[in-house]
């Protein structure tokens, strides 16, 4: 198929770069399989040698997660090679992806090297990473300002090096679309060996011109495009994949590309990169946001109500958003929630079912109506840290004219450990009580709730962010009661923090 496009996903990369999302192993690893799940090509699982941490997480998603190809990332230095190396040796299609700098600034203010130190350094790389592995992708940052001349240089001598794919980043979000591809098909007509490698793009969304800037370029000769889901990533983000599908999708008459993806996937792997990472998703963004299938105007729906196709370009189930609508109540027992499970893709072993069905019973006699969004919540909320730190009892008081007070009772392997606090409010309050057991010093750096679903009983979500030391932890808590909510979460980053500072201890 000759307008196959590559789909290379950078989530646990670049898109872990975006300022507030740190995740740990775990969760790299789950997020890392259903991007196996929604059936991209290459997975950019890491950058090896940015800590032992993050090492150990990409060498567990090489091990684990088959199908795609899994690429670590390097610098240009013989240290780092070997670290991304070792972090996907193992996988079943190992791909190491090595970049540096092409434009004068980058190379001149940040580098402090000249040009042609860069182009041996990268020919250097290359050769050390092909002595590796046959799979090697080379980056030359900041390319949308470099000079051309030297990004023909810097292209001809990492392909000559043994670079199979070669990549022309928008580093900084700066090109815009007519410009970006006909450099695309410049630097493919104009180096004399491009025919050898594959190219590809990595757009940047600082002018939110990176999905139509991929799209130019693969219009102009690129195969492959490097996006991410939610469009997240460093600064402004990436370019988003669910949008770029789904141009692939709605608008073949325009973007004639097939790619592997699994559309049915797209909502779920949308969600749980939300979930994860904290960061929410914008109620009016593109193809996965909550109001990308609403209409509120009384034109809009009496159009809908009459045919969908008034308004609405892309159907719900195509990204795998509206599979199911039956809603479960404590009375709907195993066989209607499996039945549902099945519905959304969700395969759980006996073991599974049962402690599913256990907490959903529970959240059932909360709450009288349980919604696909509300199930998918509960799905999600695993802590991906071990549970130091337990919620034993909580008790709080709020309100005018009195003051705010918690009493927090926590479990530690057997021990029980009793607070009380007052505080500026009733969540204030049960974090400086569960402080004064833990006696660690954290500040709460953000602090985000969300209704799972409508109504007056609807899961809580809270997603908070904490810094300790230099470290920005997220943490993560659902139920219907906001305070609980609130406090598990303030749990998950203390539990998550707990079991990194025992790692780095044991890398000592
Ligand atoms: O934006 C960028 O240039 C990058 C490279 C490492 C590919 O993320
Ligand atoms: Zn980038």
């Amino acid at each position: 198929m000759n307008n196959r496009i590559i789909i290379f996903e950078s989530t646990l990369r670049d898109g872990e770069q975006t300022p507030g999302a740190t995740l740990n192993a775990q969760e790299k690893l789950e997020i890392a399989r259903q991007l196996a799940r929604l059936n991209v090509d290459v997975i950019e699982a890491g950058f090896p040698i940015s800590s032992p941490g993050e090492l150990k997480a990409v060498r567990r998603i090489a091990k684990e997660v088959k199908g795609p190809v899994i690429a670590a990332l390097a610098r240009t230095v013989q240290e780092d090679i070997d670290c991304a190396w070792d972090a996907v040796k193992d996988a079943e299609k190992p791909r190491i992806h090595v970049f540096l700098a092409a434009s004068d600034i980058h190379m001149e203010k940040k580098l402090r090297k000249d040009p042609q130190t860069c182009l041996l350094e990268a020919v250097q790389a290359v050769k050390y990473a092909r002595s590796l592995t046959a799979d090697v992708e080379y980056s030359l940052e900041d390319a949308t300002r470099a000079r051309e001349d030297y990004i023909y240089q810097v292209v001809e001598a990492v392909i000559d090096a043994g670079a199979t794919v070669v990549n022309i980043p928008d580093t900084v979000g700066y090109a815009v679309p007519a410009e970006y591809g006909a450099l695309i098909r410049r630097i493919m007509q104009n180096v004399p060996n491009a025919y050898k490698a594959l190219f590809s793009v990595h757009c940047h969304n600082d002018l939110g011109l990176a999905v139509i800037n991929s799209l130019e370029a693969v219009k102009n000769g690129a195969v492959q495009v490097e996006c991410n889901i939610n469009g997240i990533g460093e600064r402004a983000g990436n370019a988003a994949l669910e949008e770029i599908i789904l141009a692939t999708k709605i608008r073949a008459d325009h973007y004639p590309y097939e790619t592997g993806i699994n559309t049915k996937e797209i909502y779920r792997t949308s969600r749980l990169v939300s979930k994860l990472t904290g960061i929410p998703i914008p109620v009016n963004k593109a193809v996965i946001g909550l109001n990308a299938f609403a209409h509120s105007s009384g034109i809009h729906q009496d159009g809908v109500l009459k045919d969908k196709r008034t308004y609405e370009i892309i159907n719900a189930e195509l990204i795998g958003a509206q599979a199911a609508q039956m809603i479960l109540t404590a009375r709907s027992g195993r066989h209607a929630l499996r039945n549902q499970l099945e519905i959304m893709n969700y395969t759980l072993n006996d073991d599974e079912f049962a402690d599913f069905y256990h907490r959903f019973i529970e959240l059932a006699d909360r709450k009288k109506e349980v919604y696909r969004e509300d199930l998918e919540a509960l799905l999600i909320d695993i802590s991906y840290a071990d549970p130091i730190y337990e919620l034993d009892y909580l008790h709080t008081v709020g309100g005018t004219r009195t003051i705010p007070a918690a009493v927090v009772v926590l479990r530690r392997g057997g021990e029980s450990l009793e607070a009380v606090s007052s505080g500026t409010g009733p969540i204030d309050a049960a974090y400086k009580a569960a402080d004064m057991i833990t006696t660690l010093k954290t500040e709460l750096s953000s602090f985000n709730i969300r209704a799972v679903t409508q109504g007056i009983d609807a899961l809580g979500e809270v997603s908070i962010t904490l810094n300790h030391e230099d470290r920005n932890i997220i943490g993560r808590g659902i139920s219907t009661d906001i305070i609980e909510a609130s406090v598990k979460a303030y749990l998950d980053g203390i539990n998550k923090l707990l079991n990194l500072q025992a790692n780095s201890n044991n890398n000592k």
